[in-house]
Formats: C-alpha cells, sequence, structure tokens
C-alpha cells in the first residue's frame, strides 16, 4: 500500500565525502521490501526517487544514503534531525528473496549499494551460505558500505576505475570469476545502467537473476511514463516497461538493453 506520509528524520549520518545517510521514523516504511523506494519532496516541491539503505521493521525506521549531486540532494542531505519530510511510499517492486539453498552475489555500483545492504540485512541469514558482494566504484572515495557488508560476513571484492582499492577496472572480473565457480548462482545487482546490462549480459541463460534499475523519474506512480525502458511485458511482446511500477526491480529477462 502506497502512503503520503510526513515523517521526521531521527539521525543524520555522512559516511562518505558527499554523502549523506539519512535515518526516517515511519511504520508504514519500514514494511518496505528491499528494492522498493520513496519519493520524498525536496526543495521546490519536486520529489525525488530514493531507496531503503537500511530496513528496520522492529523499531518502526528505514534510512536513506544520498549521493549529493544536484539541488534536490543537496536540500535533503541538509536536513537535520527533527525536520519532517513529505514522503510517498513505499514504491515500486523491490527484489525476491534468494532461494535458500543457491548462493547468491550482489553487484553494486554507486548509489545502486545501499539497496543492496538493505537485501543482505533483510536474507543473508537465511541462505545456505554467506553471499558475495562485488562493489564498483569510479574511486575508492565513492565506495559505500564495505565495512558494513564484511560485519555482515559478506566476502566484498572491489574494484576501483582507477585502481585506488582492489582490482582496477569494472565490476566484470570479480563477476565472471564467481559466476565460473557458482553455475547455479543467483545474482542481485543495482547501479548504472551500462553495469547492469554487462549483468545481464555475463548471467544469461540463468534464473533468478535481479536487476534494479534507477532511471531518471517523473511522477514515481506509473501515470506520466517518463522512466519507460524497453522490455517484455506479461504478454512476451517487446514494448516498454515503466521503471517507477512495473520496478525498479526486474528479472534479467524482463529488459532489453540496447
Ligand atoms: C528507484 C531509484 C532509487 C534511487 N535510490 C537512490 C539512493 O538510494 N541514493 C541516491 O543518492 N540516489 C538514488 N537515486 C537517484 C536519485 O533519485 C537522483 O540522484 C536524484 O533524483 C537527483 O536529484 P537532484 O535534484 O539532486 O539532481 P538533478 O539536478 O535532478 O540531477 C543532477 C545530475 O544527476 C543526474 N541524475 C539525476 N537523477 C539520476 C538518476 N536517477 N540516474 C542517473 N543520473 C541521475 C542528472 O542527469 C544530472 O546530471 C535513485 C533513483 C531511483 C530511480
Ligand atoms: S515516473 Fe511517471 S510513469 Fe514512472
Amino acid at each position: 500500500m502506497i502512503h503520503l506520509l510526513r515523517v521526521p528524520i531521527i539521525r543524520r549520518e555522512e559516511p562518505a565525502p558527499g554523502h549523506v545517510e539519512l535515518w526516517l521514523q515511519s511504520p508504514e516504511l519500514a514494511t518496505s521490501t528491499p528494492g522498493q523506494f520513496a519519493d520524498v519532496v525536496t526543495e521546490g516541491m519536486l520529489r525525488r526517487p530514493i531507496s531503503f539503505s537500511r530496513i528496520d521493521r522492529a523499531n518502526h525506521q528505514v534510512a536513506m544514503l544520498l549521493q549529493v549531486v544536484g539541488d534536490g540532494t543537496r536540500w535533503l542531505a541538509a536536513q537535520r534531525p527533527g525536520t519532517m519530510l513529505d514522503v510517498m511510499g513505499p514504491l515500486g517492486n523491490g527484489f525476491l528473496p534468494p532461494a535458500p539453498a543457491r548462493d547468491w552475489c550482489l553487484v553494486g555500483g554507486g548509489v545502486g549499494i545501499p539497496p543492496l545492504y538493505a537485501a543482505v540485512q533483510a536474507w543473508g541469514t537465511h541462505t545456505a551460505s554467506r553471499p558475495t558482494v562485488i562493489l564498483g566504484a569510479r574511486d575508492q572515495q565513492l565506495l559505500l558500505l564495505v565495512d558494513e557488508f564484511q560485519a555482515l560476513g559478506c566476502v566484498v571484492e572491489i574494484t576501483t576505475d582507477n585502481g585506488t582499492r582492489g582490482r582496477r577496472g569494472t565490476v566484470e572480473a570479480p563477476l565472471c570469476d564467481w559466476l565460473d565457480s557458482h553455475p547455479d548462482g543467483q545474482v542481485y545487482a543495482c547501479g548504472p545502467t551500462p553495469m547492469l546490462a554487462s549483468v545481464a549480459r555475463l548471467t544469461q541463460g540463468r534464473t533468478g537473476i535481479f536487476l534494479a534499475l534507477e532511471q531518471r523519474m517523473g511522477c514515481g506512480i506509473g501515470a506520466c511514463l517518463a522512466c519507460v525502458i524497453p522490455g517484455y511485458g506479461v504478454s512476451g511482446q517487446a514494448g516498454y516497461l515503466r521503471v517507477c511500477t512495473d520496478g525498479p526491480v526486474f528479472r534479467s529477462e524482463e529488459l532489453i538493453f540496447e
């Protein structure tokens, strides 16, 4: 169920340069599934889609980890505990849990990393083995939640474009290695579209591959078509999918990368 809410910020942290994590107190948002998002009103009444980095059902809290890229995220990042935010959510479809008997790997880039952390928090102990997490960034300063994934028992592999931490290059090389050694493994990915296209190509023919898109959005509720992408609908015909309501999490085979 989608709610229009006014929710208080109860905590604010700065986990990396240019990044802020805001904790919100909200029983409604705390019912979210990892991969779902909320549309938050920012300066000038513009709504911005942000996913949840943490979902704490027991304490009715969620967190959002923001990267400041423009006016909306700058305004949000400047808000302090005690401020009330206008939020619509939870929105969209989240990830499905991994099959308990299968190994799983999470591949994240940039602000695609936070919803994957929420997924490991929710399901990391439900599977036979702890997941492998492959994190990619342009530079080591942009890596998020590395210590937090390790604290949850994940094997963490890091790549940076400039080689400042981990392997130099993209997430492709460690993902290929993992896929070779886990022929029945599942993959959950979130990040820039070229990264998701690589994951889709490398995992072709496998089942249980989930890709979360971070398309630019308008209304967030399926009405404006600002977020459409090519894909296969329920009929199996090629057409367009709305990232806000059909996604943002899709099965890999639903998407067409051009
Ligand atoms: C489902 C979903 C979940 C998201 N989760 C998070 C999250 O957890 N944390 C987070 O920091 N951000 C997240 N984003 C991205 C966030 O919505 C954008 O960064 C934000 O809308 C930018 O608003 P702005 O006003 O600050 O910048 P704008 O002024 O709107 O844009 C500044 C720059 O960022 C680019 N940009 C804006 N939106 C996007 C986008 N979606 N993808 C790529 N480039 C973009 C613009 O092209 C422009 O160059 C998510 C987006 C979606 C759709
Ligand atoms: S953002 Fe309006 S239809 Fe998706």
